[in-house]
């Protein structure tokens, strides 16, 4: 039985694409053999690669003045590759902070010699709002910020238009969950493992003029012109998960009405889990500002603490799964990331209608 799946990330991927991927497992595209085994250095497998960028693309609406990258290491890895290219030798860069994802980013470019200054942070108010004032530095080389706050359930209502520089940003759990107006950006990345593929795989959408400016001499591996040159083929790039990511860029476009679709469907389910939280009387707290509440997680609290266990031990049994809190602050996360269907917000809303008659 598939149970309804509520994790941070790693997370719910579209079952038709995993059951397209089991059908496939033996023989991928009648190469007799499946994808795991295939050389990235086939004709096959360069083909596949080639038309999971275009169908980004397509999707984000974006011109060839943009490349698709594919590369490791996770979200994290692009806390240091950012400022190793963009602000080496002390560079400017300014930062905003909304969460631990930011303060991690922001404690890197320190670690890789750039000179990070703070625009802007809620550190104060417990992360559960994002700013809307920014100190922002004379000419940094670029601004930082992380657009959904996986942590604190806070997601950016709309981005600074009046920065003074071009924007980059961490879109790893809200990638894909809507439209993106990409036009004060630069680079954009996410790890997949949210709303794309399994782990081993973050997109980076990268101004291909943008990367001119970038520093020289960087690792090959910790520089972006190295996955532009090689069009991310430089070294073996995790295939499996850019395959599933192909598969995914399809549904979305041919099973859920493309990203402007996704945002519908992702509003619908965020509408009505934060209704019913709202709704309960206080028996459910959002921990988030109203107005800057996420749609991709959605964080709460219980009347008493104590009730959190309880609570989340019986949505296990009831087939609701990854409820918990992030470990850093506890409580209950519902990740609705996109896989995730409206039947599932349904399940959860019903089971807490449940615990609260019970423990109200
Ligand atoms: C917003 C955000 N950025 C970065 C990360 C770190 O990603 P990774 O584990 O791929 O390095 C996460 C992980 O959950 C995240 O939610």
């Amino acid at each position: 039985m598939r149970v309804f799946n509520f994790n941070g990330g790693p997370a719910v991927l579209p079952q038709p694409v995993l059951e397209q991927v089991a059908a496939e497992m033996l023989d991928w595209q009648g190469t007799g053999m499946s994808i795991l085994e295939n050389s990235h250095r086939s004709k096959e497998v360069a083909a596949m690669a080639t038309e999971t960028q275009e169908l980004l693309r397509s999707l984000l609406g974006l011109g060839q003045e943009w490349a698709v990258l594919f590369c490791q290491g996770g979200a994290s890895l692009q806390f240091a590759m950012l400022p190793l290219n963009f602000a080496p030798d002390r560079a400017v860069c300014d930062y905003i902070n909304t969460g631990l994802w930011a303060t991690k980013a922001f404690q890197e470019a320190k670690i890789c010699g750039a000179s990070p200054h703070l625009a802007a942070s809620s550190q104060d108010d417990d992360f559960t709002h994002i700013p809307s004032e920014f100190s922002f530095s004379d000419k940094p080389r670029y601004v930082y910020l992380c657009s959904n706050n996986t942590v604190r359930g806070t997601r950016w209502p709309s981005f600074p238009a009046d920065a003074p520089a071009t924007l980059v940003g961490d879109f790893s759990s809200e990638f894909l969950s809507r439209p993106l107006d990409l036009r004060n950006f630069s680079l954009v990345f996410a790890g997949a493992q949210k709303n794309v593929a399994p782990a081993g795989l973050t997109i980076v959408l990268i101004r291909r003029e943008f990367a001119e400016t970038a520093a020289k001499g960087v690792p090959h591996m910790l520089d972006y012109r190295t996955y532009l040159e090689n069009d991310s083929m430089y070294n073996t790039p995790p295939v499996f998960a850019i395959y599933v990511a192909g598969l995914v860029f399809r549904w979305l476009r041919d099973q859920v009405g493309g990203l402007a679709g996704m945002e519908a469907l992702n509003r619908a389910k965020a509408d009505r889990l934060y209704g019913f939280i709202d709704g309960s009387g206080g028996f459910y707290r959002g921990t988030a500002r109203a107005d800057s509440r996420s749609p991709m997680n959605v964080t709460y609290r219980l009347a008493s603490e104590a009730l959190e266990k309880p609570f989340l031990e019986g949505a296990r049994g009831e087939g609701l799964v990854g409820l918990g809190g992030h470990r850093s602050v506890g409580g209950v996360r519902a990740s609705l990331y996109n896989a995730l269907g409206l039947e599932a917000v349904e399940a959860l809303v019903g089971y807490m209608g449940h615990f609260m008659a019970k423990n109200g």
